[in-house]
């Protein structure tokens, strides 16, 4: 024990430097697992389906075994792995519950959808901050880009033709969307990645492996050894939920979007009690998450998925099990098309990501098609009053204003669109945990 310890005074950095720290190790560790899930190393971990000693992980998957430790430390500390001890003493490493439920392509849902929005095109596109700062207006549209994806579906999926001629994308920023199937193993093999998979597969960001400097041998055999895993994640077997998706830009994101909801659909749809209502349409329901867990949790309810027609065909993909009759699909655009009748609307993440004028278009539509008594639920992590909280729901304020011409709002101005609209009975509830999701009931009055 050193003198400074003993005489009681306080050992502290400078507590100013905490929260700069935190980010800036947030940011590590923020990539550390992407390259875990990219390279299908938490697949590897978990095909082996059961707590496994560093030895046999390293011979199984070719790891070197002294940077596979130092690497699984880290996850351990960040409690993405889960380490004990087996009968003999010795140590075995397995998936969290959390990074075997949402990390791994074998199981539903997963959140490797949103790792991959959020590496390839949100994080580049904070590089646009200082330019938004001056000029106000976002040099990309994920609007104009999802409705150039709606006529964009062949056969083997949605052709990115529409949205490579995107005028007001830049060709760096193109890159970055134009993901180059980093998840094909959760897609069915096209023509393309097939011949592919004896190659190495594409490095993030557009890196060359050939313009790298030199790593560390440990280091190399480490990513060399996390490629070959991606290589072999692409040899696994498929989840059947999976079985024909389009590997392009729209399965990614419906795949994130799916991730917005995929750890709250269960207390929103319970929100409030919803059973009066008869028929639900799910406007912009995406991936059908919320539509499949309120068919689920309300027998007699109808409930139409309503969304772009090449989305409508990948969420009935994705979850094919679930078109029993209560639940039905149903393509359109929801500014120009009729939507179906209901008396219940969802909007889940809809409103956030449009203008004003838009915004009100949408919700006049809806206002008009319920019936007297009707209601409409919305579905958007609200911030606190003076809007600096919460932290995920601040941050997607500023990804929003990046990409579009939409806004997360406060409670008072949820209540004040609502009325402005006509919509009455304004009721917040707000859904505990780290989340993208609270739930705001209106209604139309009779
Ligand atoms: C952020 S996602 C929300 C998905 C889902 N509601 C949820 O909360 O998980 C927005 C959805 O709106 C859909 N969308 C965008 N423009 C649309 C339009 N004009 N008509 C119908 N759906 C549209 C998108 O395809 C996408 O599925």
């Amino acid at each position: 024990m050193t003198d400074i310890q003993m005489n009681g005074t306080e050992l502290r950095s400078d507590p100013l430097a905490d929260e700069i720290l935190q980010i800036v190790n947030g940011a590590t560790k923020y990539k550390i697992m992407v390259q875990c899930v990219e390279s299908g190393f938490f697949d590897a971990i978990e095909s082996v389906g059961e707590p496994a000693s560093l030895e046999l992980l390293s011979k199984k998957f070719g790891y070197d075994l002294e940077i596979l430790e130092r690497l699984m430390n880290t996850l351990v500390s960040y409690r993405l792995i889960i380490v004990e001890q087996n009968k003999k003493g010795s140590n075995t490493y397995k998936n969290s519950p959390s990074t075997s439920k949402y990390l791994t392509r074998s199981k539903k849902p997963t959140m490797i959808g949103l790792i991959m929005m959020s590496d390839k095109m949100c994080l580049p596109l904070t590089e646009n901050l200082p330019e938004l700062l001056k000029n106000g207006l976002p040099k990309f549209d994920i609007n104009r880009n999802i409705a150039a994806m709606k006529n964009g579906m062949n056969k083997n999926g949605v052709n990115l033709t529409d949205i490579k001629n995107e005028k007001n994308i830049t060709e760096m920023k193109m890159k970055t969307i134009k993901i180059e199937d980093k998840i094909s193993p959760t897609c069915s093999p096209t023509k393309t990645n097939v011949s592919k998979s004896n190659k190495m597969p594409p490095m993030p960001n557009g890196m060359n492996m050939n313009k790298m400097p030199p790593m560390p041998n440990g280091m190399m055999a480490m990513k060399m050894s996390m490629m070959s895993t991606s290589m072999m994640s692409s040899m696994m077997p498929k989840p059947n939920n999976m079985d024909n998706p389009p590997c392009d830009m729209l399965s990614k994101f419906i795949m994130s979007t799916d991730a917005f909801s995929c750890s709250c659909a269960s207390a929103v749809v319970r929100a409030f009690d919803l059973s009066p209502h008869r028929e639900a349409v799910d406007l912009g329901g995406g991936s059908g998450r919320i539509s499949i867990e309120l068919s689920n949790t309300y027998t007699n309810m109808k409930v139409t998925m309503f969304d772009l027609p090449p989305v409508v065909q990948l969420a009935q993909k994705m979850f094919p099990n679930n078109s029993d009759g209560t639940l039905q699909y149903k393509a359109g655009d929801f500014f120009e098309d009729d939507i179906p009748s209901g008396d219940l609307y969802i909007l889940g993440h809809v409103l956030h990501a449009w203008d004003e004028l838009r915004v009100d278009q949408l919700l006049n539509k809806v206002f008009a098609k319920l019936p007297p008594g009707g209601s409409l639920l919305v579905l958007e992590k609200v911030l606190s009053d003076d809007k600096s909280s919460p932290e995920i729901c601040a941050t997607n304020d500023l990804i929003l204003a990046l990409m579009s011409k939409g806004k997360e709002r406060n409670a008072s101005e949820y209540q004040k669109l609502f009325a402005k609209h006509g919509f009455t009975n304004v009721q917040f509830r707000y859904i505990d945990g780290y989340n993208y999701c609270d739930a705001i009931l209106v209604k139309k009055p009779f």
